[in-house]
């Protein structure tokens, strides 16, 4: 169970800011390059609007980059849980800013790196072992098989349709021996202390988050899922672990209290990414209604009396050598 820091109770205040934390957030080809304007965000067109529901302009840019912070502080600045020895190629599917791969191009200088993503919003300045290409994770991979000596996603579920297809591509492109990693956030909202309001503004989003993904075909993941997942596509020895985001640094633990505190500046435009074109394209509301929920989870996440967490979902699994699959 999370602890809850009793400096954050002091005051009778609900905010964080009078607790004396400041949560404030002030501060290819051309055919790829097609987006749309909607609701005040840039959304990437060029695969259509049912593609991926998340904008992709600099305001996403800024926050998959402090989600990354965040990651890494929540896994104990563990770029990966796999084993990984020596590794020569690695790829990256649905990079995004294409930060996690350029840390692992720095982590392993001998390794090749490569990251894909339905949009070139990559910067250009990367390490030499680096390189990024536009490519749907959903259609046919252009790798070779048995290619990769690790194989990455994270954070890509609300733009997987087929999560077999995935894995199977995953499988035929990993090199035997080689291993596969996803992370994925639970998109469920918890509590241990019973401080969580039934009608938690956070929860409400994320259960129609979830309404809409459904309605698109596309679950949201739970452990129990990517495992099998995983398993079904051949991998082997496949392993589970789980850790915390809590919103708000409501938690006593320095290291949660840091990850809750730069969630919550991440929900600032992070409801609305996740929200705002799935409530509106898939459960058909108007905009002042979804950003009506984004809002209200915004505004309950940054009161500090209910101490809630999401999930993350982290499985690896492993190729099985030649020997192994001949038997
Ligand atoms: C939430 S972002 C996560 C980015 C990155 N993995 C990270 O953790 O920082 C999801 C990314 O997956 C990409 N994506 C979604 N569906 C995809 C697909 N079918 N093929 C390739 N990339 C995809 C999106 O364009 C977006 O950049």
């Amino acid at each position: 169970m999370l602890e809850v820091d009793p400096s954050v109770l002091a005051n009778s205040d609900d905010d964080y800011a009078s607790s004396g934390y400041d949560t404030s957030t002030e501060s290819l080809a051309s055919s790829v390059q097609q987006y749309i304007y909607e609701n005040g965000r840039r959304y990437h067109s060029y695969y259509g609007t049912e593609k991926y529901l998340m904008p992709t302009d600099e305001t996403e840019q800024d926050r998959l980059d402090l989600y990354h912070e965040i990651y890494l502080v929540a896994w104990n600045d563990n770029l990966h849980e796999a084993p990984l020895t020596t590794p020569h190629r690695i790829l990256d599917i649905g990079t995004g800013t294409g930060i996690w791969a350029i840390d692992m191009a720095d982590k392993y200088p001998m390794a090749e790196v490569i990251g894909t993503d339905l949009s070139p919003i990559q910067p250009s300045w990367i390490p030499a072992n680096c390189r990024f290409e536009v490519d749907d994770a959903m259609k046919e991979w252009t790798f070779r098989e048995n290619f990769f000596d690790f194989i990455h996603a994270r954070n890509l579920n609300t733009g997987v349709t087929d999560w077999a297809h995935l894995t199977s591509e995953m499988m035929r492109c990993t090199a035997p021996g080689g291993y596969v990693e996803l992370l994925e956030n639970s998109l469920t909202l918890h509590c241990d202390d019973g401080t969580m309001k039934p009608d938690h503004g956070a929860d409400i989003f994320l259960r129609r988050l979830r309404e809409a993904l459904e309605k698109m075909g596309r679950p949201h993941p739970t452990h129990e899922f990517l495992k099998n997942q995983l398993e079904n596509a051949g991998f082997e020895d496949v392993q589970m672990l789980t850790a915390k985001e809590p919103f708000g640094p409501w938690p006593k633990d320095p290291r949660m209290k840091r990850v809750g505190a730069m969630s919550l500046l991440n929900g600032s435009t992070g409801f609305e990414s996740y929200g705002m074109a799935a409530f509106t394209r898939v459960l058909g509301m108007d905009a002042a209604e979804a950003r009506g929920i984004c809002e209200r989870a915004l505004q309950d996440a940054r009161n500090k009396n209910y101490h809630v967490y999401c999930l993350y979902f982290r499985v690896y699994g492993r190729k099985p050598a030649v020997e192994n699959r001949c038997k």
